[in-house]
């Protein structure tokens, strides 16, 4: 049986700790190696799935016409986006960057495929599958993270486009869109607590003795 140390737990946290939503605005130009990729694909691959059904599927995005039409949907989607805000709070969204397709070197994006036959434990919980894809989606954000490439996810995305512009099949749900790249900087906070526009919760208020 594999045990870690404590040093191990400490590393563990702080990648966790120094993980970063990356946009645009800190994505390099550099390729990343196809090895690389693969060790990020095989951290997501080896999450938890509930019965174990491993219900995911990945596509990976380089071509910049590709690109070009998944971005032209987030253009669409964020400006129906920003008009759900007040006036003041609309002004800072709209400088905000929420998205790096275009300067990251790779862009994926990760489907939900439901399984042909029964699961085990999902009867009860219809969304468990997708939760299982959101698992795999984290420890490809650790992996990258350890790996010091930057990874930033956009949910400004109709995600019928999406599927079209990817052929993806019918059955198939768009979980999450990821924009991969080495970047220049990794910020030590979120970018949007930085910025004003959300405070982290604090961690005693959010967790309850035996119920609320
Ligand atoms: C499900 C999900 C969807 C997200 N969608 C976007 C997005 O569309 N655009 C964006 O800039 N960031 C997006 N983010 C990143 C969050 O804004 C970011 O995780 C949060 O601000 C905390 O910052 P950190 O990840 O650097 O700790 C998303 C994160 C999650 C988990």
């Amino acid at each position: 049986m594999k045990s870690f140390s404590s040093a191990d737990s400490d590393l563990l946290e702080e990648i966790i700790l120094h993980r970063r939503d990356v946009r645009g605005n800190r994505f390099l130009d550099k390729a990343i190696p196809q090895k690389v990729l693969d060790k990020i694909l095989y951290a997501g691959v080896n999450a938890p799935s509930v019965g174990f059904s491993q219900p995911w599927e990945f596509v990976l995005i380089r071509d910049t016409d590709r690109k070009q039409a998944i971005k032209a949907s987030f253009t669409v989607e964020n400006r129906k986006e920003a008009a759900v805000f007040n006036l003041q709070r609309q002004e800072s969204y709209k400088k905000l960057k929420l998205e790096g397709i275009h300067e990251a070197p790779v862009n994926i994006a990760v489907f939900y495929k439901p399984c042909e036959h029964p699961v085990l434990g999902q009867s009860s919980m219809k969304e468990v599958g997708r939760y299982s894809v959101v698992c795999a989606v984290q420890n490809m954000w650790l992996m990258a993270r350890a790996l010091n490439i930057g990874l930033g996810w956009v949910s400004i995305l109709d995600p019928q486009k999406v599927k079209q512009i990817l052929n993806a099949p019918q059955e198939n749900q768009l979980v999450a869109y990821l924009c991969l790249g080495y970047v220049d900087y990794f910020y030590q906070n979120p970018e949007l607590e930085q910025l004003n526009w959300e405070q982290r919760k604090d961690f005693r208020d959010l967790v309850k003795e035996e119920c609320y």
